[in-house]
């Protein structure tokens, strides 16, 4: 088979169309690896760059994905062999090159990981970039000396993919989780993920103006930055940290040293995408052990066709849970 579907984002005077095409293998990058994708996920990335965002991806026709699971039809490296099971997330997939939106993508051995055993590749892309980050983060915390008996903990964004992971994670870590959302229906969503209080997003955007705010928090999962984060930041209890991982409501905040210097608290940065394959691996092996965790209740599936749909619901900051692309 040297013809396969992908969604194709192509740009004309300025403006993005998305559309199912067919494409061919010739097509792919040059690489060690050939993988025949099964399952991939939308993540807000992945709209940013079929939407002609520059900082994602330069050139166009371009196939977005920054995740995909699927099995091996080549391998120029012995490490890897036609039939293993594998994930690939972040690096340059679906940024610059083709990604897991199409039927097949060719890659650098050295993004690729083999499935670990505890997990489907379904279960995997359920996960995916999201599920990575927000294991990150919370490894991020707990390296910080976060502990359950310490408070609660507070997650942003949390109905979306990342935020949503991170409830469902710290609750049954034990965690005591705080969910702020814009989104006052999701809130039975969040009760069952295992958050236990539910913050209108609104709440976190007061005090501005202020140096410092009441302690409330003992460590926090951001997804939104901008100045939620720094609000979030003044809010936390002493020697609390929140691990810092988006920017849906912003890039940029006002900030300050009082804080740092009067509560001794931690503002830490994740990154998912350039992360050494190690650590990555040693990150999906307690995802499929120690941290499995039953996301149904969080994972919608759909197919190529639906993604442009899609594409435009995360990029309006109104998705809800993960959606798991299958490439059939
Ligand atoms: N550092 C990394 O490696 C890494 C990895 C993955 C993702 N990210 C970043 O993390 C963020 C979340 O990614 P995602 O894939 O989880 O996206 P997502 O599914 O769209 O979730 C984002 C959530 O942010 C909230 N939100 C949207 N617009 C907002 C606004 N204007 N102000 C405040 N909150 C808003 C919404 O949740 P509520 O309605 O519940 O508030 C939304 O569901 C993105 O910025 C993404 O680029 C970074």
């Amino acid at each position: 088979m040297s013809e396969f579907k992908a969604l194709v984002v192509s740009e004309e005077a300025g403006s993005y169309t998305a559309t199912v095409s067919n494409r061919h293998i010739d097509d792919l990058p040059a690489g060690d690896v050939l993988i025949r994708v099964q399952y991939s996920s939308l993540n807000f990335k992945d709209a940013l760059s079929a939407t002609g965002n520059k900082g994602v991806t330069r050139n166009f026709p371009h196939t977005p994905g920054i995740d995909a699971a699927g099995v091996v039809e080549a391998s120029s490296v012995a490490e890897l062999s036609v039939g293993d099971e594998v994930i690939v997330t972040g690096y340059d997939l679906g940024m610059n090159t083709a990604g897991g939106f199409g039927q097949y993508i060719r890659v650098p051995a050295a993004w690729v990981l083999k499935r670990p055993k505890g997990l489907s590749l379904r279960e995997s892309m359920v996960l995916g970039t999201a599920g990575l980050t927000a294991a990150l983060c919370v490894d991020k915390l707990e390296q910080a000396g976060l502990t359950p008996e310490q408070g609660p903990v507070l997650v942003t964004g949390a109905t979306g993919g990342v935020g949503s992971i991170a409830v469902a994670l710290l609750s049954s870590l034990g965690y005591e989780v705080a969910a702020a959302t814009g989104k006052a229906l999701q809130a039975d969503f969040l009760t069952r993920l295992g958050a236990t209080q539910i913050v209108d997003r609104t709440a976190l955007e007061v005090g501005k103006d202020k140096p410092i705010l009441k302690e409330q928090w003992a460590g926090a999962v951001d997804t939104v930055g901008g100045e939620i984060l720094f609000n979030v930041v003044k809010a936390l209890r002493y020697g609390g940290s929140v691990a810092c991982c988006g920017l849906t409501a912003g890039g940029q905040f006002q900030g300050s040293v009082f804080p740092f210097i009067l509560r001794n608290v931690n503002l830490m940065g994740v990154d998912s995408v350039e992360q050494p394959l190690v650590v990555k691996a040693s990150m999906w092996d307690r995802l499929s052990v120690q941290w499995k965790l039953d996301l149904s209740e969080l994972v919608q599936e759909i197919t190529l066709d639906d993604l442009p749909a899609e594409i435009e619901r995360i990029l309006g900051g109104k998705m809800v849970g993960r959606t798991l692309v299958n490439l059939g």
